[in-house]
């Protein structure tokens, strides 16, 4: 029998797992201060319900009916699409490969943590010490890649069922402890006034609705990749519309929740340098700065010495780790499900060499760290978002999104109506064609390394999509 989640649970913990992950620790809480405090969260609802869950219910649905990994899924819609399927797995495997390298970082400043490293207020220098020292950074990989492995190696039920039925419960408790911290240290309230008293002339820049359209994708994992993947594990005649509600939901509820931890402790920290303004602190407020930098130079002044440093640095990499396991199996288990597909590899070779292929270029962006950015950029924002362009215009136009409705409505709690075809054929490809024109146009011009990245990308993808099928030709 083909492998299954054991309970809906667990697929949707799974899902939950891929979703949270480091950029709802780090990037939403900056989004909100950037674009407006409070009045961020209008175009950050509105894109969710428009964007994000319209998506993440087209990729479930598109999982449960075809029941495989999105090369012969599409290939099932038409031959000539299945290399489609393969850009999208092999930018899905990119993005954990660096996404691996950053959780090493995380890794080793939860050691950093423990060694009461951040009490001596050196946290700037400890950041740019610790991603000079390579050594450290693939020690940490290793480890990483090494619990990846084993859940992966394990399976679907026993392996990432398991693996999130534990974690993510445990992920709620430590950032529960951490925005009880957060939300009761002195100064608190003024950092929480930043993140969140709304300006609502934000709304009227174009920039601020982009972000939030761009911020619904990655956070959700669209990447026709990882849900489409654990969507095909489940049983027949599932539910999937209130399971997407669901997951759209934990997923925007958490980042909204552990916002208050951050911008406690920012608000700590500007109590501390008696300043008004966070932009007077002179520390990173966004990305890898405000978790590397801002967050270990306020966890090491917090009251109570070094015992405090030492457990709240702890529980918040710790945090922060766990919701990037959870991410990172998820980029990887689509790789392998498609060479189970086109080759009948079977799961533990698949799984074993896949991690080491991916370890293999952590190790090389372990001594480049400068790649990571263009990396991410070619992988995580441009490639992702026309990549899920295109998902929709095969899945709403050619295949017909009415016939995907059909199919999962008889087992939904809340019935797909009319009105989902809209959004799917008109509003959500406008929505991406914004976002990377946007994305394109605002960006430096795209480097050597990430044209390097992409072409590999597509050069890879042809040649795979042009190898004959294992046992023959699948429909
Ligand atoms: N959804 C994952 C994140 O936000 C990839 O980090």
């Amino acid at each position: 029998m083909s492998e299954q989640w054991a309970m809906r649970r667990g697929f949707i913990l799974a899902a939950i797992g891929s979703a949270i992950g480091l950029g709802n620790v780090w990037r939403f809480s900056w989004l909100c201060y950037k674009n407006g405090g409070g009045a961020f969260l209008i175009p950050y609802f509105i894109a969710l319900l428009l964007l994000g869950l319209p998506l993440l219910t087209l990729e479930l649905m598109l999982g449960h009916k075809f029941a495989s990994s999105p090369p012969k899924m599409f290939r099932k819609i038409n031959h000539s699409f299945e290399f489609v399927g393969w850009l999208a797995v092999i930018n899905v495997l990119v993005i954990g490969t660096y996404y691996a390298v950053v959780l090493a970082w995380v890794m080793d400043y939860i050691g950093l943590a423990l060694l009461n490293s951040f009490s001596a207020g050196n946290a700037s220098s400890l950041f740019t010490w610790l991603v000079g020292t390579p050594a450290l950074v693939i020690a940490a990989l290793l480890l990483t890649w090494l619990a990846v492995w084993y859940t992966l190696y394990r399976g679907v039920s026993a392996g990432i069922e398991k693996a999130c039925t534990i974690a993510i419960p445990v992920l709620w408790v430590l950032s529960i402890l951490l925005v009880v911290r957060g939300i009761t240290l002195p100064g608190a309230d003024t950092g929480i006034n930043w993140y969140l008293s709304p300006d609502w002339s934000a709304l009227g820049r174009g920039e601020v609705w982009i972000d939030a359209l761009g911020q619904t994708l990655f956070t959700l994992s669209i990447m026709a990749g990882p849900m489409i993947v654990y969507a095909s594990y489940l049983p027949k005649k599932s539910e999937i519309p209130n399971s997407a509600w669901i997951i759209t939901f934990a997923n925007s509820g958490f980042s909204f929740f552990f916002g208050f931890a951050t911008w406690g402790i920012i608000g700590y920290l500007m109590a501390m340098h008696h300043v008004n303004n966070p932009a007077d602190l002179n520390v990173p407020l966004n990305g890898q700065g405000l978790a590397f930098v801002t967050i270990p130079t306020a966890v090491g002044s917090m009251p109570g010495g070094a015992l405090t440093a030492i457990l709240f640095g702890t529980l918040f990499f710790l945090t922060l780790w766990l919701a990037g396991y959870t991410s990172l199996m998820s980029n990887v288990e689509p790789m392998y499900a498609a060479l189970r597909d086109k080759f009948h590899a079977p799961r533990k070779k698949a799984i074993s060499a896949i991690v080491l292929f991916s370890l293999a270029l952590g190790v090389v962006l372990a001594f480049a760290p400068h790649a990571i950015d263009p990396v991410d950029f070619i992988a995580g924002t441009i490639n992702l978002i026309w990549v899920v362009f295109v998902e929709v215009l095969i899945a709403g136009y050619y295949f017909g999104v009415d016939k995907l409705r059909e199919f999962v409505n008889p087992y939904a709690e809340y019935e797909l109506g009319k009105w989902y075809d809209y959004l799917i054929l008109f509003v959500v490809p406008v929505a991406l064609l914004a976002i990377l024109g946007y994305g394109l146009m605002s960006t430096a011009a795209i480097s050597p390394v990430s044209f390097i990245v992409l072409l590999s990308m597509v050069i890879a993808a042809i040649l795979i999509s042009g190898k004959p099928w294992k046992g023959g030709d699948e429909q």
